[in-house]
C-alpha cells in the first residue's frame, strides 16, 4: 500500500468512528497531520550494513523511521530495511545497483536523503613490502574508489532534489597517524578525508549543494578489531596497545557509535567539509 493510500485509510477509519458529530474541521486537520507524518521520508544509503558499525547504523535509523537501503555482499536478518547485495569493490556492479536504487525513489516525497560510505577493509597487516599487489589494489578500490564512485554518483543523481542531503564518510584516526603495518588503510583514509574537504569545496557555493563530512568512530568492537588482535605482533608494532583496550573493556560498541553518529547528523552539530573524531563529542 502507498503511502497516501495509507494516509487516507487511517484517516478514513477515523472518520467513519466520528461521523456521528459531523466534525468536518476535525476530520481536515487529521487528514493534515497524518499527511505531513506519512507523506515525506528521510532516506539513507548505507555501505557496509551487514555487520559491525554499518549494522549499528542501519539499526538506529530504521529505529528512528528512515528509509534504510544497505549495501552489503551478505545479507542480515533485519526487518523494515531493503538490502542489497553488491560486492563493492567490483565498481560497475556498484555504480548498476546505486543506479537502480535511485530510479526506484519517489524523488517528490523525500525531506533529506544521506550517503553513508562506511564499509571498508584493513587488508593485510604488515609493512608495505609484504603486501601482494591484488590486496593494495582491493583495499585501495572498497575505502577510496568505492566512495569516490559512489559520492560522484549520490551528487549527480540528487542534483535536481531541494531536501537536506548530505555525505558520511567513515574514515578512521588512521588518516592522520601512520601505523606501522596499516601503509594502505592509513593511506585509503586519508584520501577519504582529502574527499570531503575537497567536496565540500565545490558544493558550498551552490544554492542546494551536497553536505560532506567525515567522521572518526574511535576503536569499536566489530570483525575489524578481531582482525587487528589476531595479528602477528613481528606484522603490527601496536598490537598490544589494542589487545588492552579489549581487555580493559575500552571499545565503543557499535550501537554507541551509531548513536552518536545520529545525534551529529540531526542536530546539524558539523558544518560542511568538517573532519570529526567522535571521542571528541561533548553530550
Ligand atoms: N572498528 C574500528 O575500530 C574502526 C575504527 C576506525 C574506523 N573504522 C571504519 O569503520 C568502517 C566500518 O568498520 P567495521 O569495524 O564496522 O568493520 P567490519 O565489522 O569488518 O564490517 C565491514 C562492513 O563492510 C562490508 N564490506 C566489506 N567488504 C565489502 C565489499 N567488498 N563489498 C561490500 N561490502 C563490504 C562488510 O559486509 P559484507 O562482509 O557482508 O560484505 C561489513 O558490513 C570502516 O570504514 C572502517 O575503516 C572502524
Amino acid at each position: 500500500m502507498g503511502k497516501f493510500e495509507e494516509v487516507f485509510r487511517i484517516a478514513s477509519n477515523w472518520k467513519i468512528r466520528r461521523s456521528f458529530s459531523n466534525n468536518l474541521p476535525f476530520i481536515i486537520l487529521l487528514y493534515g497531520i497524518l499527511f505531513l507524518i506519512f507523506a515525506f521520508m528521510n532516506i539513507i544509503f548505507i555501505t557496509g550494513g551487514s555487520k559491525g558499525i554499518g549494522l549499528g547504523l542501519v539499526k538506529k535509523y530504521a529505529a528512528e523511521g528512515h528509509k534504510v537501503y544497505s549495501i552489503s555482499r551478505s545479507i542480515t536478518d533485519i526487518e523494515n530495511v531493503t538490502q542489497i547485495s553488491v560486492d563493492l569493490s567490483d565498481v560497475k556492479a556498484t555504480h548498476h545497483a546505486f543506479k537502480m536504487l535511485f530510479d526506484e525513489l519517489d524523488t517528490i516525497e523525500i525531506s533529506s536523503i544521506t550517503l553513508v560510505n562506511n564499509a571498508g577493509r584493513l587488508g593485510t597487516i604488515s609493512n608495505l613490502e609484504n603486501i601482494a599487489t591484488d590486496d593494495i589494489a582491493k583495499t585501495i578500490q572498497l575505502n577510496t574508489t568505492t566512495p569516490l564512485v559512489l559520492n560522484s554518483l549520490f551528487i549527480k543523481l540528487t542534483q535536481k532534489l531541494s531536501c537536506k542531503k548530505q555525505i558520511i564518510n567513515i574514515s578512521s584516526g588512521a588518516a592522520t597517524n601512520p601505523y606501522e603495518g596499516w601503509s594502505i588503510y592509513c593511506t585509503s583514509k586519508a584520501a577519504i578525508d582529502m574527499m570531503t574537504k575537497a567536496i565540500a569545496a565545490e558544493q558550498n557555493d551552490l544554492e542546494n549543494g551536497v553536505k560532506c563530512v567525515s567522521l572518526y568512530p574511535g576503536v569499536v568492537d566489530t570483525n575489524m578489531q578481531t582482525q587487528i588482535r589476531s595479528t602477528d605482533k613481528a606484522d603490527f608494532k601496536n598490537l598490544q596497545r589494542f589487545i588492552d583496550l579489549k581487555e580493559n573493556n575500552e571499545l565503543y560498541t557499535p550501537e554507541y557509535v551509531a548513536n552518536t553518529i545520529y545525534t551529529i547528523d540531526t542536530t546539524n552539530y558539523l558544518d560542511s567539509g568538517a573532519i570529526f573524531d567522535i571521542r571528541n563529542y561533548q553530550h
